[in-house]
């Protein structure tokens, strides 16, 4: 008997920014992403705290051309349907629906592309999962009001899913309202297309922001039910269990309020409310964002169907030995784990972990979980006869998945699916590298922007094909 539901929906997944290019066509506006540069200052702008307009002139931004789906979704879906995929978890750019986010009608050649990319999906049985935002804004409305600091973004927002709930109405099912939504605290313009002033209270206006995005998931959840009730909502954070470095109880604390701290955001998203922890700490603070009574009510009465959750790599805290370096792990800082591997990006590897996360999400929020991100960044070498041997790919997706079956088939988990990152290779969103590459497909560009665009399927694209049609059986 196969250990997860027959319509488990295995696939894989990218957003807009990272996969699309055309960055200007078909009448879209300017997104936040487009001005992130690569290189030196990429970090700070994602950070808010470097102003894309004073970048300079000779700036790459990898978003603008990415891997250009925008003209290859075809061939892009043909090959996942050969690899057998049940669903596509994709996002749409904002700024190519609602290009300065403010017109009171949607670009009809932005919803065109995107009603020609699900219908091509629905040819081969492939089910959308779509992402409303994913790391972008028009650029417009961060201009003029700031991006999310500001309460009006909610109603753009809001209009912008209206467009796209509406045309997709019976086509799409699964939505997630943001991508990583706690990445807003951590990377705020890449998160949430926000840049600080000169003397602003940064964590006041995150908080402030945060509020104002829980409020237009709620809006966007119930305006998805009204248009259709057979419509899925979930939430999306970015996951990954904290670990105590000791057994001292201080770590042991420390390592709780880390966790909790990275659930607030999906704890008012599928509890309906503020946890009485964050009402603390942000009173502690002084910076309890401005609600309204009826901010709280459709807070309360709109709470997700399901979880998603991106998956890399636990997380190390402790409060005792200074001395331990950190290493990098998806943005969060995270100490070195003696006991765990890392990437050559010093992500560290724990499939383990997954199933601890998985297990800590459903045991808080008793909803089913859909796994819409996990992966290994690696610099691919084609080799003379042009094939691509990513064992070390397929040794990482391999014990993941092992661990994800352990989560459902013994500890009792509900999953609705698996989209691993980066199905094929794209721009790499903490460095806007190339090289960095999870895909199945290789994708024939370099860090400088060259290269032909050619795709040519890895060793572990049919190693993946063999897991999607045994359902999980056959890992090889
Ligand atoms: C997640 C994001 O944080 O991790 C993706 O949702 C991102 O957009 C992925 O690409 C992997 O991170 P990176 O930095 O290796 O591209």
């Amino acid at each position: 008997m196969a250990r997860l539901r027959d319509d488990f929906l295995w696939g894989g997944a990218t957003a807009a920014n990272q996969v699309e290019g055309g960055y200007l066509e078909g009448g879209k506006g300017l997104s936040s992403v487009d001005v992130i540069p690569k290189g030196d200052y990429r970090k700070a702008v994602m950070r808010g705290e470097m102003s894309y307009k004073d970048l300079p002139a000779d700036s790459y931004y990898p978003a603008r051309e990415a891997v250009d789906f925008y003209h290859h979704y075809k061939e892009d879906i043909k090959l996942m349907a050969e690899m057998g995929f049940k669903a596509y978890r994709f996002s749409m750019s904002w700024a190519r629906i609602f290009p300065k986010g403010i017109e009171k009608e949607p670009n009809e050649d932005g919803l065109r592309f995107y009603e020609k990319v699900i219908d091509e999906l629905l040819k081969y049985q492939i089910e959308p999962v779509v992402t409303i935002c994913h790391f972008d804004a028009p650029l417009y409305l961060v201009d003029t009001i700031g991006s999310w600091k500001s309460r009006k973004m909610i109603d753009a927002y809001v209009t912008y899913c209206k467009a796209i709930f509406t045309r997709f109405k019976g086509k799409v099912k699964y939505w997630l309202t943001f991508n990583e939504i706690n990445m807003l605290l951590h990377l705020p313009f890449m998160g949430a297309a926000i840049s600080f002033e000169e003397g602003e209270n940064r964590e006041k206006v995150l908080y402030q922001a945060a509020h104002h995005e829980l409020v237009a998931s709620a809006r966007a959840t119930k305006l998805a039910k009204e248009i259709d009730p057979a419509n899925q909502v979930g939430c999306m954070i970015a996951a990954g269990q904290y670990y105590a470095q000791t057994c001292h109880p201080n770590d042991v604390l420390d390592a709780a309020d880390k966790n909790r701290k990275n659930f607030f955001f999906i704890d008012v998203q599928s509890r309906g409310q503020y946890p009485a922890y964050a009402l603390k700490f942000m009173e502690r603070k002084g910076i309890t964002p401005e609600m309204t009574d009826e901010d709280l009510q459709v807070l309360k009465e709109n709470t997700v169907d399901f979880i998603g959750f991106s998956y890399y790599s636990s997380r190390l805290t402790g409060t005792l030995n200074q001395e331990t370096e950190e290493t990098s792990g998806n943005v969060f800082p995270t100490l070195k784990n003696p006991y765990l591997e890392r990437s050559e990006w010093g992500w560290q590897i724990d499939p383990v972990g997954l199933r601890i996360t998985m297990n800590a999400l459903y045991d808080r929020y008793q909803k089913p979980l859909f796994i819409v991100e996990n992966g290994l960044g690696a610099n691919d070498e084609v080799k003379t006869d042009g094939s691509i041997d990513d064992d070390y790919r397929i040794d990482y997706l391999r014990r993941h998945i092992e661990e994800m079956i352990k989560a459902v088939d013994l500890d009792g988990v509900d999953l609705i699916g698996y989209t691993p990152w980066g199905w094929m290779d794209l721009v790499s969103a903490s460095t806007g590298e190339m090289k960095k590459r999870y895909g199945f497909v290789y994708v024939d560009k370099d860090n400088d922007g060259q290269g032909s665009l050619k795709r040519i399927p890895k060793k572990s694209f049919a190693w993946y094909k063999k897991v999607i049609a045994s359902n999980g059986e056959n890992l090889g």
